[in-house]
């Protein structure tokens, strides 16, 4: 599954147990925040990627051991560590992905909003240093709460006079996962095969998946509906609580950013039919972020997808109409927040 889920056709001929020495591609990238809950083993799933060169890891704290660990898997990669402020610069010199798991996570009781006056800062400062040492790179941003922190980071781009917003990702792909992984449950599918887009933001309702969207096709009761999109909307609440305490997911994080990550580096590389949802600037909608498909190239996102929007149900409609002024609220807050600092 891991193979089929993260590489095309041709390159999983190669991807068994055996590594060639030399990658197969030499992208470099880095994990910001790679001690984490997330960033260990997010940098373990990067470490096998046959694309990647030099992986880099950088944390406030921590981060010696995690790659020095990494660093024994015998797959192509070259791992180095940074840490801390001074090593940030050197961590991101050339670096064509970037990833950023970076802050707080949530613990019960709370909303990923409830994040953002610890996140946003972070966020702030590590975009900002983007900015400054690879401009050109994808990033790609999982710190919570998505929807205003992707909206900072592009303030953040902005003020640099370096934003490319084909270029900047709010990370969705677990969205996409559960929603995946909850309808093949359901409908008695091949887990493999199903395909669920997700739309609209990373936070409850503003999380809205197109189930009527469903490859291969599906037919689903009222009640399915509704079961399935709660389910999928409340599958990080749901992580939350059976961890009681102890952090919100991080291992289907790992494997949903990783998937990210390989798509991104694969349409580096010029395979010409990736595609993947997102939280990207839009015009989809009159918000001005807003996650859907797109498609995927060597310059970043080459095409939204429109036709996702085109003939939704009136259950898909109503509840897309229902989150935009949440939407909006959490992404004015970051701008907000982003313009406040300068
Ligand atoms: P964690 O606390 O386990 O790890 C966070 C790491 O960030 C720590 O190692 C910490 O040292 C590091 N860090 C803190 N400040 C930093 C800075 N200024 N520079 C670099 N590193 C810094 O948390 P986690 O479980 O890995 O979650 C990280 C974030 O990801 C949270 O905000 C969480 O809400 C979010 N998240 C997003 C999604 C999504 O779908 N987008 C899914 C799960 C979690
Ligand atoms: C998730 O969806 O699992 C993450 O956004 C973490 C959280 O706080 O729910």
């Amino acid at each position: 599954a891991l193979r089929a889920s993260f590489a095309s056709k041709a390159q999983t001929q190669d991807r068994t147990i055996h590594y060639n020495l030399q990658p197969q591609a030499s992208f470099r990238v880095a994990v910001l925040g790679a001690a984490g809950g997330i960033g260990q083993p997010l940098a373990l799933l990067i470490k096998m990627s046959p694309l990647v060169s030099d992986l880099h890891l950088y944390d406030i704290a921590n981060v010696k051991g995690v790659a020095a660990d990494i660093s024994h898997c015998n797959t192509p990669s070259q791992v180095r560590d940074f840490t801390g402020a001074a090593e940030l610069a050197n961590c991101l010199k050339g670096v064509d992905v970037v990833v950023i798991p970076a802050g707080v996570p949530r613990k019960p009781g709370m909303t990923r909003d409830d994040l953002f006056n610890i996140n946003a800062g972070i966020v702030r400062d590590l975009v900002s240093a983007v900015a400054d040492n690879c401009p050109g790179a994808f990033i790609h941003i999982i710190s919570n709460p998505v929807n205003s922190t992707v909206p900072i980071a592009a303030e953040v781009l902005k003020q640099k006079g370096v934003y490319d917003p084909k270029k900047l990702f709010g990370v969705t792909t677990l969205d996409v996962v559960r929603a995946n992984t909850f309808v093949a449950q359901r409908k008695n599918l091949k887990l493999i095969d199903v395909d669920v887009p997700v739309v609209g933001g990373h936070a409850g309702i503003t999380i809205l998946p197109l189930l009527s969207k469903t490859k291969p096709s599906a037919s689903f009761t009222d009640e399915e509906i509704e079961e399935l999109t709660v389910r999928i909307q409340n599958a990080g609440t749901e992580v939350v609580e059976a961890k009681a305490g102890a952090g919100s997911a991080t291992l289907s994080m790992a494997y949903a950013a990783a998937r990210f990550v390989e798509s991104s580096l694969r349409a580096l590389d010029g395979d010409g039919d990736v595609y993947e949802c997102s939280f990207v600037q839009s015009d989809l909608t009159e918000l001005p972020f807003f996650a859907s498909r797109v498609k995927l190239g060597r310059k970043g996102v080459e095409a939204l997808v429109p036709s996702d929007l085109q003939g939704l149900t009136e259950y898909e409609q109503k509840a897309l109409e229902a989150l935009k002024p949440e939407l909006k609220a959490s992404i004015e807050k970051g701008i907000a927040f982003a313009q406040k600092q300068t």
